[in-house]
């Protein structure tokens, strides 16, 4: 159960950007403009693949201040549990869809003197929305761009050619060239916030290096794609109907719930919103915590879980659901 209401939609377009990149052009079914956005959202995309649902989260990255669209950019992740090849080898143009209404848990702060971005590959897209829409608002900003090779970054020559090569800077692993985090967060000027958004190790070494320099909490903005780890096959009782249900090893518990016909609420399906927490009751096994919401004593509990990411090792969990 989404706490939002969905909005039908039809593919547009879907145009091959770089490698294993395709952005798609999402329209209204009902010729509706779309809702409004800020830069940084995302949405959550139902994805009906044979008798399985899919529901992932994307970030939209078309312009907030157009409202005939919604654009994703989507990478296919190699040994996908199904998303990804959906959307690359599946989806055509003309299909419809399900899209959720935007929700940003990546913001950027309107208060901040200036605004400097570390994308890691396909994390660049949250900050093309977060842009555009600076742009038009005249602040300062920057953006750090790290790619494999040329050919797997999206979008860099179309940034570097609109916001100048000054203000998108590219670093190419292939040319041994690294984002310099070091000089970059020590020479910052006050009120500067820093956003990155990448792979989880990117994202830690980054903020690390900042709060070591001195950089206060509330400066510093990630988000992560996360895609969890698989485990083994188990049981969840639902206490409040007497229900059990079985969680597949390529299921997350929201996902196994879901399938079974059971609203559960969500939001991001990223581990990192807080709206699927749900309480452990008892658990034959091991909390296996995959999200970045709960603190770790929440974690080290065992009586809190985020069942859009979260599984356990063992036979079975009981949860108040
Ligand atoms: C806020 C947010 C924004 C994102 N934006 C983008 C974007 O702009 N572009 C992009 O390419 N990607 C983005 N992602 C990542 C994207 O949502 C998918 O994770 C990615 O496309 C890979 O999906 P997949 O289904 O191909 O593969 P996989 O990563 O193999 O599978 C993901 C599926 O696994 C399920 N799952 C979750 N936890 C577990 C678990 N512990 N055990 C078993 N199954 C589990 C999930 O329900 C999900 O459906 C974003 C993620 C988040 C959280
Ligand atoms: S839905 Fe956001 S943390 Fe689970």
């Amino acid at each position: 159960m989404t706490i939002n209401t969905e909005m039908k939609v039809r593919v547009a377009k879907i145009t091959q950007v770089a490698d294993k990149v395709k952005r798609f052009r999402f329209e209204r079914a009902d010729g509706q403009p779309m809702p409004i956005f800020s830069g940084g959202a995302h949405v959550i995309v139902s994805m009906r693949d044979g008798q399985v649902l899919r529901r992932n989260p994307y970030s939209l990255m078309s312009s907030p201040a157009d409202s005939s669209c919604y654009e994703i950019s989507v990478l296919r992740v190699e040994n996908s549990r199904g998303g990804s090849a959906f959307l690359h080898e599946t989806l055509k143009e003309g299909d419809s869809l399900t899209l959720s209404q935007p929700v940003n848990l990546f913001p950027y702060d309107q208060r901040g003197r200036k605004h400097v971005m570390m994308a890691g590959g396909i994390g660049v897209t949250p900050f093309i929305a977060m842009m555009d829409q600076m742009d038009r608002e005249g602040r300062a900003f920057e953006l750090h761009y790290a790619v494999r090779t040329r050919t797997h970054g999206a979008y860099w020559k179309d940034l570097q050619a609109r916001y100048g090569a000054h203000r998108v800077k590219v670093y190419c692993d292939a040319e041994k060239l690294f984002i310099p985090v070091d000089a970059i967060v020590e020479n910052q000027p006050l009120g500067t916030h820093l956003y990155v958004c990448g792979p989880a190790g990117m994202i830690n070494g980054v903020l690390g290096k900042a709060r070591a320099q001195g950089w206060p909490k509330q400066n510093l903005h990630s988000e992560e794609f996360l895609a969890p780890p698989p485990g083994g096959a188990f049981q969840v009782n639902l206490a409040r109907s007497g229900r059990t249900i079985d969680v597949a090893p390529h299921q997350s518990i929201l996902e196994a719930v879901e399938a079974a016909g059971v609203d559960a609420p969500y939001l991001c399906r990223g581990g990192a919103c807080g709206q699927c927490e749900t309480a452990v009751i008892s658990c034959e096994g091991t909390l296996e915590h995959n999200d970045h919401f709960l603190e770790p004593g929440d974690k080290a509990s065992g009586k809190k879980i985020m069942i859009c990411v979260s599984r356990i090792k063992g036979n079975a969990v009981t949860l108040d659901l």
